[in-house]
């Protein structure tokens, strides 16, 4: 297993709309694993491939306390969403700054799993929002583009900022 590197904001690869995946051969579930660790050892919940440069469409999840729920989705297709929610989201391609994005409250997604099966499962709370936050990787979509112009700016500068403070 490899630590792969997160491309952060301003790197124009995170525009890219990754394609579906056709094989489920050995380096897919490489892939599958690198993404595991790389969103441990970061602290994140989820992190799509695109995020590492990989344009499939794969991501992962964990949204447990003690990385006991680990979720791989292929090809994921959100099937039906209900309601409306806001919670304070993060990623890791643009690290230290949060907003309220709105998202479904409900959804149902269909993927496959590293060995190419079909699951249909329903989401609610951190891991619905998580998984559309994710898939919005996959279309090249970011959370600040859920923002408005006003919040973007306000979100950006402070990235950085914070940028800058790193360096
Ligand atoms: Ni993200």
């Amino acid at each position: 297993m490899a630590s792969l590197f997160v491309l952060v904001y301003p790197d124009d690869r995170l525009r890219i709309k990754a394609t579906p995946v056709l094989q489920f051969d050995e380096t897919l579930k490489q892939e599958v694993l690198d993404l595991f660790e790389t969103m441990y050892q970061d602290h994140g919940v989820g992190l799509a491939a695109t995020q590492v440069n990989i344009h499939k469409r794969i991501f992962v999840m964990d949204c447990s306390d003690d990385q006991s729920t680990p979720i791989c989705f292929i090809n994921p297709e959100i099937v039906y969403s209900e309601g409306e929610t806001q919670s304070d989201e993060g990623c890791l391609s643009f690290p230290g700054v949060y907003a309220k994005v709105p998202r479904a409250s409900k959804i149902r997604v269909k993927y496959l799993t590293d060995q190419g099966e079909q699951q249909e499962r329903e989401f609610e709370n951190l891991e619905c929002m998580c998984v559309q936050h994710e898939i919005d990787h996959l279309n090249g979509i970011t959370f600040v583009d859920h923002l408005s112009n006003l919040k973007r700016v306000r979100l950006l500068k402070k990235l950085q900022k914070q940028q800058r403070q790193t360096l």
